[in-house]
């Protein structure tokens, strides 16, 4: 998609579709007045019958409008209030796939008549390029019998203020480049596991680098992995046929000797639960145990894309978790990385047994601090649902910086407490820890296990196992959370 700015008038504006907003100035913003005039009163008449009126997500599409030289003229209610992050955020989705429904090419939007309390312009337009961006996925590589329609691809936004186009184009550059980053990672989320395996994520991952300069790709092989003792991240690769991956990505945007943000990404491409098999129903949902990893991959391919001057790593850990007679059994005990040793009580909690060793390798890297994004716990979709992916953290600058990001970008985390009275759940009769913590605080005490690993950084743990996808009727990845991580990282720049 590509995104640009126009000046002058609307009314004369030659587009397949205008777009414009009724917010709380009604008709006496600019926009519309305008437009009301050229239409002779129009505007007018819709507000006078009813037609016109605030209501979520309320639209009104007017084909060949008189007096305008736009073929279209979408108008859409922007709320009787000034609208909160949330609110617009939800106003700006429904507009998109709006105008993802029209059979147009090209669009020309205002958003003089939007007013958002506390956020200003270029914030509106960078989750307008996004939100357009987001709508434009369509995952149908295996329909068969639909071939992908032509569909929006061009966006201009009107810029009353012909100084400012600059600064509106670099946004709706990262609102473009985010909204590529989540479709990406909602691709490889989408995709089944019997062709998303840690091998085809490795091959993304170097066909991701091989299209920027300053993003370097290495893969580990298990033989590497043996050598480097991630005795843990093997124990659940020891049952599938498919061959495990350490995918490692560096980001150089930054100074050469910035130390980088790491991101550790959760790579289960299917997670069966291994011996301790998870129930049948529901089962098919587990390819989507590697959005994590996929979410790595989609905020590196969104930071290149805008080019933030940054250092940022990625590590994914890829390996698939399946039963078979060669396959870890409950009551084993694997040494990790670190030489900390581990008693596998329930062969499903498997993510904490690869990102354990991911985590340690991190380390040398220097990471100014290290944030791990994993599809964890079930615990945690019965804690915060599908709306909020738990945060828990062992710093209070980090962790408030990732809430701040999460609401910015309407992308949000709620945090945890990390108190030792939990990670004691972890005791082990016969090792140094167990892998499972009992039936209480599920996604505290994966945490816990994790933080074992992460004592010499400054770490935080995302689990999106309630975030990453839809189930039900949307079934679907959500690209979660790209928009969070892109939006901490550039905030990250300044520091
Ligand atoms: N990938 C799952 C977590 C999960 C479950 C995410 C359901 C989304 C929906 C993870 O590997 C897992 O199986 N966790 C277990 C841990 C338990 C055995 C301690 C769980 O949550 O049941
Ligand atoms: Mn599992
Ligand atoms: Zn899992």
């Amino acid at each position: 998609m590509e995104f640009n700015t126009f000046v002058g008038q609307l009314t004369t504006r030659k587009t397949e579709c205008l777009v414009i907003a009724y917010g709380p100035k009604g008709l006496d913003c600019s926009d519309l007045q305008q437009i009301d005039q050229a239409t002779e009163g129009l505007i007018a008449r819709l507000i006078k019958k009813g037609d016109l009126k605030y209501a979520d997500g309320g639209m009104q599409l007017i084909n060949e409008p008189k007096g305008l030289a736009a073929e279209r003229l979408l108008i859409f209610s922007a709320g009787k209030e000034a609208l909160n992050e949330h609110t617009c955020l939800n106003t700006l989705s429904a507009l998109a796939s709006q105008l993802a429904r029209l059979p147009i090419k090209s669009v020309s939007i205002s958003l003089e008549g939007i007013a958002t309390a506390e956020r200003e312009r270029p914030w509106q337009a960078q989750q307008l390029a996004r939100k357009l961006g987001e709508a434009a996925y369509l995952f149908n590589p295996f329909n068969t019998r639909e071939k992908k329609p032509a569909s929006l691809s061009k966006v201009s936004l009107f810029c009353p203020a012909k100084q400012e186009t600059g600064a509106m184009k670099q946004v709706l550059h990262l609102g473009g480049a985010i909204a590529n980053g989540v479709n990406f990672s909602r691709e490889l989320g989408d995709l089944p596991g019997n062709i998303c395996t840690p091998t085809y994520l490795a091959s993304q991952a170097r066909a991701l680098a091989s299209r920027y300069p300053n993003l370097d790709c290495k893969i580990l092989s298990e033989k590497q992995m043996a050598a480097l003792g991630m005795g843990s991240l093997l124990s659940v690769t020891a049952g599938t046929e498919q061959p495990a991956k350490m995918i490692v990505l560096e980001y150089k945007g930054g100074k050469a000797r910035s130390k980088p943000i790491v991101l550790v990404g959760k790579g289960i491409t299917f997670d069966s639960g291994g011996i301790s098999l998870k129930p049948g129903a529901g089962m098919d949902e587990m390819k989507y145990d590697m959005c994590g990893a996929a979410s790595v991959l989609g905020t590196l391919s969104a930071i290149a894309e805008y080019n933030l001057p940054l250092n940022v790593t990625g590590i994914i850990p890829a390996v698939e978790n399946m039963p078979s007679g060669s396959a870890t059994r409950p009551g084993d005990i694997v040494t990790s990385m670190s030489g900390q040793t581990i008693e596998i009580l329930n062969t499903d909690a498997e993510g904490r047994l690869i990102l354990c060793d991911a985590l340690t390798y991190a380390e040398r890297y220097k990471p100014s601090f290290v944030i791990d994004i994993a599809t964890l716990t079930g615990a945690c979709v019965m804690a915060l649902g599908s709306h909020a992916s738990g945060l828990l953290s062992n710093d209070d600058t980090l962790a408030e910086a990732l809430e701040n990001a999460g609401q910015t970008s309407g992308d949000r985390v709620w945090r945890l407490p990390l108190w030792n009275e939990y990670d004691k759940q972890l005791k082990s009769n016969f090792a140094d820890m167990a892998n499972i913590g009992g039936r209480e605080a599920g996604t505290i005490t994966a945490a816990c296990f994790l933080g074992r690993f992460t004592k010499s950084y400054r770490w935080a743990h995302l689990d999106i196992a309630g975030t990453a996808w839809n189930s039900g009727a949307n079934k679907g990845a959500t690209g979660r959370p790209v928009p969070l991580l892109v939006e901490f990282l550039t905030g990250q720049v300044s520091q």
